[in-house]
């Protein structure tokens, strides 16, 4: 399984560094939500769902997440642990993310919030990639 990364453009000067992101440029969705993970702990991993439709960039600001990635047919697993790396968590991937204490994961999504867009049995998951 490829993983999805993107370089973010950076602009750095000796002030410090500025990542831009911008809807069809940078990705290969428009952005309809922006969310936010912080005050993780280390021993509470969160994800272990798949989305129908959304597609996600996610982008570790702080700290250390490591990605695991499951298209249903591959598996992967990815450390995301620097401002300038976003990581695409496309629509029908499973995905689990473990933290290290005090990380904050920045989320740029295509689409509202909608309980009915998650699949959160894996069973269930891998029957739908199997349909
Ligand atoms: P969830 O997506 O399950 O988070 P994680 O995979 O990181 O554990 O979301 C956790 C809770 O927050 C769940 O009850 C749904 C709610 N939620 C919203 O209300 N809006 C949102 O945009 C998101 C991402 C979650």
């Amino acid at each position: 399984m490829k993983i999805p990364f993107i370089n973010l453009r950076n602009i750095s000067d000796p002030r410090g560094n500025l990542a831009v992101i911008e809807a069809f440029k940078d990705i290969p969705f428009e952005i309809k939500r922006v969310y936010y993970i912080y005050g993780t702990k280390g021993n509470q991993p969160r994800g272990f769902h798949a989305h129908k439709t959304l597609r996600q960039l996610a982008i570790c600001l702080k700290g250390k997440c490591r990605v695991i990635l499951n298209n249903g047919r591959e598996k992967t697993e990815v450390m995301l642990d620097k401002p300038d790396m976003g990581l695409i968590i496309d629509k029908m991937v499973w995905h689990e993310m473990y933290f290290e204490d005090d990380s904050i994961l920045l989320v740029l999504a295509s689409d509202y919030y909608n309980e009915d867009d998650y699949i959160r049995n894996f069973n269930e998951f891998i029957e739908c990639v199997n349909r």
